[in-house]
């Protein structure tokens, strides 16, 4: 698979460089934006931001390594994230994680054989008001039971 960014895509980089005062600055979206085209950001990957950026490789490999949100290997099609942290801890977030690990047969940081879920427990979304919750991909479910938690999976394709 290509692993070139596309001209429209390009163009897309450099109107997000122009955004800031330093062009480097851009590089958190454009990894977001090579991560939602790939799927995950391989070394190829990597190396293709650092061209787009002027960035040396490992500049790119140090800002995507440090945030969890940019994924290293492979993740499934569906990103489910359980909060475990303290407000949906209280409010039965570790016994959903518990119930995702069962239902998906997979720990933190992986994902299915199928390659249609991925699992990860994380630190707090900012939605302790709606605790416990889960996002799968950019979608927040607030106030999650393992109910909802098994509706929101059936309804994922
Ligand atoms: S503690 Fe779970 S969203 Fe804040």
């Amino acid at each position: 698979m290509s692993t070139t960014f596309s001209q429209e895509e390009l163009s897309s980089v450099e109107a997000l460089k122009a955004k800031y005062p330093e062009p480097k600055a851009a590089i958190m979206p454009v990894l977001w934006m090579a991560q939602k085209k790939w799927g995950w950001l391989s070394e190829d990957v990597m190396k293709e931001v650092a061209r787009v950026m002027e960035l040396p490789y490992a500049h790119v490999l140090g800002v995507a390594s440090f945030y969890t949100m940019y994924f290293k290997k492979p993740m499934g099609k569906h990103h489910v994230q359980v909060c475990t942290n303290v407000s949906c801890m209280l409010r039965g977030g570790e016994a959903l994680y518990r119930h995702a690990k069962e239902r998906l047969g997979i720990g933190h940081n992986q994902a299915t054989e199928d390659g249609k879920f991925s699992l990860e427990e994380v630190e707090c979304m900012g939605a302790c008001g709606g605790a416990p919750m889960i996002a799968v991909n950019e979608t927040f479910y607030e106030n999650c039971t393992q109910q909802t938690f098994d509706a929101v999976l059936d309804g994922c394709h």
